[in-house]
């Protein structure tokens, strides 16, 4: 998979991928405040402990106004590893802040990489659906351009998590 539909806007650092069926209008003013997102994601990412895959993540979730951010923690019981986006939303949490606005993903996938090689995976979608709201974004960073812009894809949760569980 390449990426889905979407529409193109550029922001003052970025060039966007607005994905289907999100509406441009939702995010067209807030494009600044994304690319600074991408950035805090990409910075967490640069201390990823992922000497095993070698495949680092940085996450950085807007929460009510504040930014937290976290990346993979491996561990050599392959199966205690800590997935970046995880990290990042049991600080805001563990913070008081728990109604996820944003949520940015950066990953060492190659710029150009299809976009599943760069989103959350199950586990995490599921994590984020119990802090999401209706309008949640997701925002995948997708490299850099030839003259040094982000560029990424922006997505509405609800359309990486259909029909998902909820208890009650
Ligand atoms: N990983 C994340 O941090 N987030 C995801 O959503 C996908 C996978 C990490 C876990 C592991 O350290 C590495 O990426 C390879 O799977």
């Amino acid at each position: 998979m390449t990426s889905p539909d979407g529409i193109t806007r550029t922001g003052p650092g970025g060039i966007w991928l607005i994905i289907a069926p999100l509406a441009v209008e939702t995010v067209a003013d807030r494009l600044a405040d994304f690319e600074a997102l991408v950035r805090g994601a990409r910075e967490a990412r640069a201390k990823a402990h992922a000497p095993y895959s070698r495949f680092q993540v940085g996450a950085a979730v807007l929460a009510e106004g504040r930014t937290f951010v976290g990346c993979n923690v491996e561990n050599a019981s392959y199966g205690a590893t800590l997935c970046a986006e995880r990290n990042a939303i049991a600080s805001a949490v563990a913070a008081g802040y728990r109604r996820l606005d944003v949520v940015a993903v950066s990953t060492s996938a190659m710029s150009g990489a299809s976009m599943d090689q760069r989103s959350p995976c199950g586990v995490c979608r599921q994590v984020i659906s119990e802090f999401a709201k209706e309008d949640t974004l997701v925002l995948l960073d997708a490299g850099d351009a030839e003259d040094g812009r982000i560029q990424g894809e922006i997505l509405a949760f609800d359309s990486l998590l259909p029909w998902r569980f909820r208890l009650g």
